[in-house]
C-alpha cells in the first residue's frame, strides 16, 4: 500500500483497505514503540504545526510522536501566524512547503484546510475543523479494535451533539463495518454529506447507519456509546443553551444499562463532567479513555509514517 504524498484531510478519501492498512500500522508502530524498536523512519523529517484553536492532545501527540519517528516539529498558534489574514492561505501553504516535510492544521473552516492543502507541495493533515476530526476517530478505530479484537459487526452510539467528531465517526465506522448510530436533538444532526457518504459506504461493509432522537432506545445493544462536549471550540457563546437542549442525552449510568452488558464508553476529551458525562461513567471507563487518548499519537504515527 502506498499512501506516500497524500493529505490526511477527511476519512472520505480513503478506502476501507487504506484505513484498515493504517489501523495496522499503527498497532504495529505502538508495539515497536512500547519494546522500544521503533525504527526512525521519518528521520530529521519536520513537521508544522498550525493552531487556530486550542489543544491539549493534538499538539502532544503529534509532537512527541514525530520526535519519536526520528522528525522534529515545529507549533504556532494563531497569535503567531494569523492564518488567512496576515496572508493568503495560498501563499502560506507555498512557504511552508519549502521549510516543512509535512503540514497539519486545526482550525475553524475545513475550506481552508483544503484551500491549504491545494497549494501545498507537502502532505496536509486535518488536526480538527468545524466539519470533522479524522485523526481523532484513527485512533478510537484503534482502541476499538484492541479491545474487541475486531471492528466490523460491532455497535457504536454516539450521544450528542452532531459535530465534527460525529461527521468523523460515522464515516469511519461505515468504511470499518461497524453499525453507527447517532442520538442527537433535532437540529444538531451531523452534516448531511456525511450521512450520505456513510450510508453508501455502510452498503458496501455490510454496516447500518442511522440517526435517533431518543437515545435509550438508540443505545440498545451498543457495544460502545460515544460522547463528546456539547459545545465545540468556537460555540462557547451558546453553551448555556446547549445544555437545556441536550441533557436527555447525557452518558450517565442509566443509559450504559440500557446498551449491551459489554459495552466501553469512549470521549474524544475533553470531558465536561456532570454535562456530556458524568464522573460516574467517565471514571469507570477511565482505563480505555485515556488508552483512546494515548491512540492518537500511535494512530498519527501511522498516518505520518505512511505519508510523509
Ligand atoms: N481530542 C482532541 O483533539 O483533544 P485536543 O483538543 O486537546 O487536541
Ligand atoms: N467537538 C469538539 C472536539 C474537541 C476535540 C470541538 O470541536 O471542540
Amino acid at each position: 500500500m502506498n499512501l506516500k504524498g497524500r493529505d490526511f484531510i477527511s476519512l472520505m478519501d480513503f478506502s476501507t483497505q487504506e484505513l484498515s492498512y493504517l489501523l495496522d500500522l499503527a498497532s504495529e508502530i505502538k508495539a515497536k514503540t512500547k519494546s522500544g524498536v521503533l525504527e526512525p523512519v521519518l528521520k530529521d523529517k519536520n513537521l508544522v504545526l498550525i493552531f487556530s484553536k486550542p489543544s491539549l492532545r493534538t499538539r502532544v501527540s503529534f509532537e512527541t510522536g514525530m520526535r519519536q519517528l526520528g522528525g522534529n516539529s515545529l507549533t504556532l498558534k494563531q497569535d503567531e501566524i494569523n492564518l488567512g489574514v496576515r496572508e493568503t492561505i495560498a501563499d502560506t501553504a507555498r512557504v511552508l512547503s519549502r521549510y516543512a516535510d509535512c503540514v497539519m492544521i486545526r482550525t475553524f473552516a475545513h475550506s481552508d484546510v483544503e484551500e491549504f492543502a491545494k497549494y501545498a507541495s507537502v502532505p496536509t493533515i486535518n488536526g480538527l475543523t468545524d466539519d470533522s476530526h479524522p485523526c481523532q476517530i484513527m485512533a478510537d478505530l484503534l482502541t476499538i479494535k484492541e479491545h474487541f479484537k475486531k471492528l466490523k459487526g460491532l455497535k457504536l452510539v454516539y450521544s450528542g451533539d452532531g459535530n465534527n467528531v460525529a461527521n468523523s465517526l460515522l464515516v469511519g465506522c461505515a468504511l470499518m463495518g461497524l453499525d453507527v448510530t447517532i442520538a442527537c436533538p433535532k437540529g444538531y444532526e451531523p452534516m448531511e454529506k456525511y450521512v450520505e457518504f456513510a450510508k453508501n459506504a455502510a452498503l458496501k461493509t455490510g454496516s447500518k447507519v442511522s440517526i435517533e432522537y431518543d437515545s435509550k432506545k438508540a443505545v440498545e445493544g451498543a457495544n460502545i456509546i460515544y460522547t463528546d462536549v456539547w459545545a465545540s471550540m468556537g460555540q462557547e457563546s451558546e453553551a448555556s443553551m446547549r445544555k437545556e437542549i441536550f441533557k436527555s442525552y447525557q452518558v450517565n449510568d442509566e443509559l450504559c444499562s440500557c446498551a449491551s452488558d459489554d459495552v466501553i464508553v469512549l470521549h474524544c476529551l475533553p470531558a465536561h463532567r456532570e454535562e456530556e458525562i458524568t464522573h460516574s461513567v467517565l471514571e469507570k471507563n477511565a482505563e480505555v479513555i485515556f488508552e483512546q487518548a494515548e491512540n492518537r499519537m500511535h494512530a498519527q504515527k501511522a498516518i505520518m509514517a505512511a505519508i510523509v
